[in-house]
């Protein structure tokens, strides 16, 4: 089959084109012939050698799918069914023509969405999922997410709207129509916002880091939840009375299903900035990179 690997940690010149075997799934996975590949920042973090796993190289690159399953297990997907998933962290291997994955990481496909709409969402809808679930959003909350147009900003966001919050959103200005238009109530130009003159937040969720975690902690009311997301939680700067945490996002094939859902009935839109051909990799990584991706770059097979 057709693969992008990389065999030494490195810039996007690491990324080889190559002939793979095709993965034997192991008990409770199956096998999924891969349409479209999701592109997340984790994707290059890996390839640079931030985020690394214990196998040999030529590693697999990418956790996104969205593809027809190919084989089974019992209680499985049908054969031939469109599915969309995630793979587990850290092994990648999504950026091919067939992936194995736990069963029970796929849902079937959202009816309304294209496999290349359908492999942006896992990683990213799952971690603002999970994100919002660690912080207990609730209908009444205030919720501030940073980056509220990237891939895991744009869900959270209207996953935030559907849990009844009132939701603030930092984006670069000429994004904040784009904010608006996913139902944020209150889109903030991030070069020239002051935050701190706002009515304290239930959660911030942090999906920059460094100074914007800094920050983060001041515009909270005690009790509030900081949720980051690049970074662990810098200790030196914990306030006493805010809930402070870490996500790392885990594949979840309910959640995802739950979310298919939100997709089909139009609560929830998925926004792909450009599909890229599978050969296209390097730059997807160049553009991820470039840190101003509106929602989600996805490769198509
Ligand atoms: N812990 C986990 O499990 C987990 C899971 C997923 C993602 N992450 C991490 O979370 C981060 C975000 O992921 P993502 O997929 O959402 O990234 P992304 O899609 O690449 O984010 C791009 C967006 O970030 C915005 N942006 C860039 N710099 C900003 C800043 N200083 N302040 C506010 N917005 C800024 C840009 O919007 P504007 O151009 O409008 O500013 C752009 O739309 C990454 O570091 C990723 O690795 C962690």
């Amino acid at each position: 089959m057709r693969a992008v690997v990389f065999s030494e940690y490195g810039d996007e010149s690491v990324l080889a084109f190559t002939d793979r075997p095709v993965p034997s799934p192991a008990e409770g996975e199956i096998l999924v012939e891969v349409l479209a590949a999701g592109v997340n920042p984790v994707d290059w973090k890996h390839r640079e050698g931030a985020v690394r796993s214990d196998r040999p190289f030529p590693l697999g690159m990418g956790w996104d799918v969205a593809g027809v399953v190919r084989r089974t297990v019992p209680g499985g997907p049908a054969v031939g069914e469109s599915v969309y998933g995630m793979l587990p962290l850290p092994y990648g291997g999504a950026y091919q023509q067939f992936a194995a994955l736990p069963a029970s990481a796929v849902a079937p496909m959202p009816a309304r969405l294209s496999h290349a709409e359908a492999a942006a969402v896992p990683l990213a809808a799952l971690t603002a999922w999970q994100a919002l679930e660690a912080a207990g959003v609730t209908a009444g909350h205030r919720v501030l997410v940073h980056a509220g147009a990237g891939g895991v900003g744009h869900f959270a966001v209207q996953f935030a709207r559907h849990r009844g919050a009132h939701v603030t959103a930092t984006a670069s200005a000429r994004n904040l129509d784009f904010l608006r238009g996913l139902g944020v109530d209150e889109p903030v130009d991030r070069g020239t916002a002051d935050l701190t003159a706002a009515e304290p937040f239930d959660m911030v969720l942090d999906t920059v880091g460094g100074e914007v975690q800094r920050a983060s902690w001041h515009l909270l009311r005690p009790g509030g939840t900081l949720v980051t997301l690049p970074e662990p939680v810098d200790e030196a700067h914990r306030l006493p009375g805010i809930d402070a945490r870490r996500v790392i996002v885990a594949p979840d094939g309910e959640a995802l299903r739950r979310i298919g859902a939100l997709v089909d009935d139009g609560t929830v839109r998925v926004e792909v900035q450009s599909v890229l051909p599978l050969h296209a990799a390097a730059e997807a990584h160049r553009l991820s990179k470039e840190g101003r991706v509106r929602g989600k770059l996805v490769l198509s097979l």
